[in-house]
């Protein structure tokens, strides 16, 4: 599939015009494609609780999942000026997966692999293979629930 990475950044730079950041007055806006062409935006929007902040990326990946869009395989992510903006640590996770370690990544010396940037990740597959069934974990917190409901539960 082709990419129109200036299509994408238009659409990201339209898009973060209307960010809700008042209070570090950095408007963000981000665009993606899925693997069938649809496209979605995301700006970013803070809070007066600062910690509340959703980055852009968030509601791109909200609008992905709200629009039944695939998997994102180009994303451009943009201040409003126009130009490009590496994604924060967490919005490079939440983009992994949102599209996988090949999901390029718009960037001035050109689109950059996502995995390059977020390199040794925690995945699905950490968790599946190192979580700890429920029945076998925190015995004594099991074993206190079960005396307080008075079950075997
Ligand atoms: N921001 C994003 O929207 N995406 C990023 O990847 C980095 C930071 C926003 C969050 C906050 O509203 C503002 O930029 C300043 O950190």
């Amino acid at each position: 599939m082709s990419i129109d990475w200036a299509a994408l950044r238009g659409a990201a730079t339209a898009v973060a015009a209307r960010a809700h950041a008042p209070y570090s007055g950095l408007q963000v806006g981000a665009a993606g494609l899925d693997d069938s062409g649809t496209m979605v935006t995301g700006c970013n929007v803070e809070n007066a609780s600062y910690g509340l902040t959703l980055c852009a990326e968030c509601g791109l990946v909200s609008a992905q999942h709200a629009a039944g869009a695939g998997p994102l395989v180009a994303v451009s992510v943009v201040a409003a000026d126009g130009a490009p903006l590496v994604p924060c640590g967490r919005c490079r996770q939440l983009l992994l997966e949102a599209g996988g370690p090949e999901l390029l990544l718009d960037a001035d010396g050109g689109p950059r692999r996502l995995g390059d940037l977020l390199p040794a990740a925690f995945t699905d597959t950490d968790l599946a293979r190192r979580s700890v069934p429920k029945s076998q974990s925190a015995p004594e917190a099991q074993s206190a629930l079960e005396s307080k409901n008075g079950s075997d539960a």
